[in-house]
């Protein structure tokens, strides 16, 4: 009849299996990976923390997209996958290889419609993307927000502590080390476009700022 069937929503025990795709992919790459490679002992790279990264960035999509109108589950699938081959890849070609992962998985597997797909693969290759967000899909929005957010906060400053005991730094350059989590908040802050993600974005750098509050306060010779 010339009608656009309505898509059909991504269940939870398909959204399920995403993620154990997802997962095992991450830990393949570790495994094929030589030993030495370029700063391979970060924890950053380890299918560990990439795994639980992608979780925050999930939720945090999810979140923006609810509040702001937005699919949720093109977010929420391109949120899943938007890192998948960023441990077998170079930096610059990360996006545009998992969103090539992604559409092998959904065109092998469920009955999703092209422009769903097409729609989580957009958002999966654009999320390097550098200039103004609003240039870009909301749902493409929602993911380099939440990807942003996720380094800003609390998160962002446990992985940074967790750094300086990887490059033998004592702790007195720990108000140092937290100063350029908060120059990174405060980055991501000016980029996020919605206000979801704006009241997130405040709410995590005033926990980072607390932090260097209380160190500067509790520690000797530190933010003189
Ligand atoms: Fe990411």
């Amino acid at each position: 009849m010339g009608v656009e069937i309505k898509e059909r929503r991504v269940t939870d025990a398909e959204f399920e299996e995403m993620t154990a795709f997802v997962f095992e992919y991450l830990a393949a790459s570790v495994e094929k990976e030589e030993e030495g490679g370029r700063m391979r002992w970060y924890p950053w790279h380890s299918a560990e923390y990439r795994h639980n990264h992608i979780l925050n960035v999930v939720e945090l999509a999810t979140e923006i997209a609810r509040e702001e109108g937005a699919d949720v589950d093109v977010t929420r699938v391109a949120a899943l996958f938007h890192d998948v081959a960023k441990l077998e890849t170079d930096q610059e070609l990360h996006a545009e290889a998992g969103a090539r992962v992604a559409r092998e998985y959904l065109e092998s597997r469920g009955e999703f419609p092209e422009s769903f797909i097409h729609q989580v693969c957009r958002a999966i290759e654009q999320h390097s993307f550098q200039g103004d967000l609003t240039d870009l899909a909301l749902e493409t929005q929602c993911l380099i927000e939440a990807d942003l957010l996720d380094k800003v906060g609390a998160n962002g400053t446990a992985l940074m502590l967790l750094r300086m005991g990887y490059e033998a730094r004592t702790h007195m350059d720990t108000d140092e080390m937290v100063e350029r989590v908060l120059e990174r908040g405060y980055n991501a802050a000016s980029r996020v476009e919605s206000e979801t993600a704006e009241g997130i974005a405040h709410q995590r750098l005033k926990r980072v700022k607390w932090f260097r509050e209380w160190l500067e306060d509790e520690i000797a010779g530190m933010g003189d």
